[in-house]
């Protein structure tokens, strides 16, 4: 084979993988014209599944009195979109199965113009028809999907049906066992998306690998004929870039930028406008660079201090999962008052806004794919799902500045198959992103008589960044056990204290050794926190959690209640003791330059 032949394979090979690479959802929807098709949809539960059989999607009626339906989605009870089942009515609390949503909306066809039916997201897989034709389907409960709808759409009145199934599966991510609510339903916004024939479908500008004054970008067209031309547009420091797309649709940008750099004490973000010939997107971006050497963490080449908490994507007050505007910036508030500049979203992707949010917070972000405790490694199907959560959240969340780690995992038991399996996983992120850091939560290491646990967790080998899950005082080991316990690692990487807390009942007082009293969670967050000051490697911490969140796994009646108690915040939004500890803690390294 000559060379010109080889070479030319292999052309076609990078463009084809450029145009089969899995489509993502549309990037930026809250940018580009659309129709909300949030509020109340009807409802039928489907425990048994006959949905499918009995043609549910096609909402068809009754033509005559003799003719047989047993369904009536009019006539069934509703259900709030976006939001969970769970929470919206007490009967579906703890239901897991498939419910049907079923709404009509009317629409008149755009010329020139296509139309995509965009999801948040859908705990866990939906199936979704428009007038009765199937527009496809969605597995994973945390990132966003969407159909091409514009030739299943009719002028007036359009009837959408989608079946969302929560049912949990051996071979799914997350797997069988959470320490969450499997809250279902179409748990984010819905909306019919409206693009021009040829349209910019995503795009990257951001700072370049280490390189403060250098942006590094590329914008995604669909439906160029020929090299159309692309611009970025950063009008406040009077920055116009074009560039021409190539066989794929691709355009790539690298040019000088003189920005002031995000970060959280300035979260400086840029109105950036994105056009090509018949499109024009809008979106606000900071500029930083977020590296590592040694262990230490370095924001726009400086070393920084990760103040942080973790948390669940949990609304609070009411309970269920978090979609609006203000529960998001309920809990991000929080966190700012308890002095956090980061916070581990654990332990899947939140929505959007709450990112967005983050951004305009100045909050630093640790995002998780639900790759949690035991899954099937082996399993090539739940590899795929993986990576395509994966995939998916990088799509999404790309140009947020606040997004600066990405965590391939939580509490995965060592093996080969699992450290094979999150080794992909992390090649494939950082090809996706070359950008951010790469991370894990482990929480196996070695421990010698003489207290010295040392992590050597065959997968830091992969990571940017060592996250570290101890509940010592709680869990294992006594609460004074912290006071002579040692940490070492194999890997000369910052270390991030992903999770250490203790559960305690809002207002339940007592000696600081009696379980769930606020005095015993006050004294583990003391002596916790003492301990990691003694630990060189520590570039930050999230101690587990923000607030008290809904867990199947929690049945302790008076206390728990099916709630994680191990918040520092109650589910209605009460401090504990251990809050003030923790806010001390961030006050005095914050007066420090941390
Ligand atoms: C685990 C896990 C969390 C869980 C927490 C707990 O480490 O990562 O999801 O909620 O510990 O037990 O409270």
């Amino acid at each position: 084979m000559t060379r010109a032949v080889l070479v030319a394979v292999l052309l076609t090979a990078i463009c084809l993988r450029a145009q089969t690479a899995p489509r993502t959802a549309l990037a930026n929807v809250s940018g580009r014209t659309s129709i909300s098709l949030d509020g109340t949809w009807n409802t039928i539960i489907d425990p048994y599944e006959i949905g499918l059989g009995s043609h549910f999607y096609e909402n068809s009626k009754p033509k005559t009195k003799s003719d047989l339906f047993e369904f009536d989605f009019e006539h069934s009870p509703k259900l709030h979109v976006p939001g969970d089942w769970n929470t919206q009515r007490e009967s579906l609390l703890f239901y897991e199965g498939p419910i049907w949503y079923q709404r009509s909306f009317s629409y008149y066809k755009q010329p020139e113009t296509r139309a995509f039916l965009y999801f948040g997201a859908a705990n866990y897989f939906a199936r979704a028809w428009l007038n009765g034709k199937k527009l496809g389907e969605h597995l994973g409960g945390f990132t966003p999907f969407d159909f091409d709808a514009t030739d299943q759409l009719i002028d007036g009145d359009n009837n959408v049906v989608v079946e969302v199934d929560n049912t949990r599966h051996p071979d799914g991510v997350p797997g069988l066992k959470t320490d969450w609510w499997n809250y279902g339903g179409l748990t984010r916004e819905v909306r019919l998306v409206e693009v021009p024939q040829t349209y910019i479908h995503d795009y990257e500008v951001q700072l370049a690998k280490g390189k403060v004054d250098v942006v590094d970008g590329w914008v995604q067209l669909v439906g160029a004929r020929g090299a159309a031309e692309v611009s970025i547009e950063i009008p406040e420091v009077g920055l116009k870039q074009s560039a021409q797309v190539d066989a794929s649709g691709r355009a790539l940008f690298r040019f000088p930028a003189h920005v002031q750099l995000w970060s959280p004490d300035n979260p400086k973000l840029y109105q950036v406008v994105i056009s090509s010939a018949g499109d024009k997107i809008t979106d606000e971006i900071g500029f930083r660079t977020i590296d590592t050497h040694g262990s230490q963490i370095l924001l726009n080449g400086k070393p920084i201090f990760l103040r942080g908490i973790s948390m669940h994507e949990e609304a609070p007050f009411r309970s269920g999962r978090a979609f609006s505007e203000q529960d998001d910036r309920t809990l991000l508030s929080w966190a700012k008052e308890l002095g956090c500049n980061f916070i581990r979203m654990a332990h899947y992707p939140y929505n959007e806004e709450m990112l967005r949010l983050a951004d305009q917070m100045g909050l630093l972000v640790w995002e998780e794919i639900p790759v949690y405790w035991d899954i099937q490694w082996q399993n090539p199907a739940t590899l795929e799902n993986a990576k395509s959560q994966l995939r998916d959240v990088i799509s999404r969340d790309h140009n947020r500045a606040a997004v600066a780690l990405w965590s391939m995992s939580n509490e995965t038991p060592i093996s080969p198959e699992r450290t094979e399996f999150l080794k992909s996983l992390a090649a494939y992120a950082r090809q996706l992103d070359s950008t951010r850091l790469i991370t894990s939560a482990l929480n196996h290491w070695e421990q010698n008589d003489s207290d010295v646990r040392t992590i050597s967790d065959p997968v830091g080998e992969f990571l940017d960044v060592l996250g570290v899950n101890e509940y010592m005082g709680w869990y294992e080991a006594k609460i004074e056990d912290t006071d002579h316990a040692q940490w070492k690692f194999s890997y000369d990487k910052p270390v991030i204290v992903s999770e250490f807390g203790a559960g305690a009942q809002y207002n339940l007082h007592g000696d600081d050794q009696t379980r769930f009293t606020e005095e015993y969670q006050a004294n583990v967050f003391r002596h916790q926190l003492a301990m990691w000051q003694r630990v060189p490697e520590m570039a930050g911490m999230s101690p587990w959690v923000l607030m008290d969140f809904r867990s199947p796994r929690r049945p302790l009646p008076g206390i728990q209640d099916y709630f994680n108690r191990k918040g520092l915040i109650s589910d209605q939004g009460q401090r504990k003791q251990a809050f003030y500890v923790l806010q001390r803690f961030y006050k005095d390294k914050a007066a420090l330059g941390h």
